[in-house]
């Protein structure tokens, strides 16, 4: 039967645990001569933007050795109306995979219902999984290990936080989200994660107090993809939020920062802290690549 991964509720614990150890392993040379996808072809089919996400699959499918198509909405039939569930159907005959990045989360779901190849979700509105396999992989590499890790996200409830809620509710990581009001995240991520963490799952308001003894300070930007719209009425709630000097004073002194990127320099984080010692995003945005090559291996095997 085929698997997707549309958030991280979609794996068990020993299989993010395998997937991890899987892309430390390649990071590191391993199967660099294999060519698991050989004669496969992976659609990526983006209505959004996207450097890492676009560039990070292309290159792992072709390092794997198979073919990746970009699917543009506007040059597929899909933008003239042609159903999500027929767009479906037809690509399972070409492709052995597809990598959906769309605005609603449900348009993914919908298309993985009716798909009869794996479907990985490259950013909904509501979860971003394939980061958040990147973000795990970047603690064990900097802290040797997940359980009892303490992650402060400062910033957003978006897709991001959901995704990071959810997978260190599996891995049983402590996470506390400083975030305003009106900007939690999604209640049914944080429900089903406390009622499956070994670890702490806490909704701050003071991103001082939620940073205090924190082994990894995590933001992202104030105002997603899609969201342009309200990005005045969003930013002016989120005085206070950014991730400087100040604020990296209250965390461990071996704090890790982290950014899933694009960032919005001066706004969630600052220069001198995204750029500074303790800053870990450009080996999260490497790691990027070898998560996904991990997973695609484990999905389409
Ligand atoms: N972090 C991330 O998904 O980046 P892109 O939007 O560039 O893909
Ligand atoms: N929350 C951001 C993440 C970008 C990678 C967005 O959805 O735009």
């Amino acid at each position: 039967m085929k698997r997707d991964f549309l958030a991280i509720r979609d794996i068990t614990k020993d299989e993010i645990e395998g997937l991890l150890q899987r892309a430390i392993d390649l990071k590191a040379g391993a199967g660099a001569d294999k060519r698991p996808l050989s004669g496969k072809s992976i659609g990526l089919f983006f209505e959004k933007p996207s450097t890492r996400t676009r560039v990070s699959f292309e290159a792992g499918v072709y390092q794997l050795g198979g073919q990746s198509i970009y699917l543009n909405p506007k040059e597929i039939q899909l933008g003239r109306g042609e159903t999500i569930a027929d767009t479906a159907r037809v690509l399972a005959r070409y492709l052995s995979g597809i990598v959906l990045r769309t605005y609603s989360h449900a348009a993914v779901e919908e298309f993985a219902v009716h798909s009869t190849v794996p479907v990985i979700n490259g950013l909904s509105d509501r979860h971003h999984p394939c980061q958040a396999l990147a973000d795990l992989m970047t603690i064990v590499e900097r802290k040797g290990k997940l359980e009892g890790v303490r992650l402060a996200y400062i910033g957003d409830g978006n897709n991001v936080a959901n995704s990071l809620i959810e997978a260190a509710a599996l891995t049983g990581m402590d996470i506390v989200i400083a975030c305003p009001e009106g900007c939690d995240p999604d209640p049914d991520v944080l429900e089903r994660a406390r009622g499956k963490s070994s670890g702490e799952v806490l909704i701050l308001r003071n991103p001082r107090e939620a940073a205090g003894r924190a082994d990894v300070l995590y933001t992202d930007v104030w105002v997603s993809m899609g969201q342009e719209q309200e990005a005045e009425r969003k930013k002016a709630k989120f005085s206070g939020y950014q991730i400087n000097s100040r604020l990296l004073e209250c965390a461990k002194n071996d704090v890790v920062v982290l950014h899933c990127l694009p960032a919005h320099r001066g706004e969630e984080i600052t220069d001198e802290i995204i750029d500074g010692p303790h800053s870990a995003v450009l080996d999260q945005a490497e790691n990027r690549l070898h998560t996904e090559k991990a997973l695609l291996e484990f999905l389409l095997r």
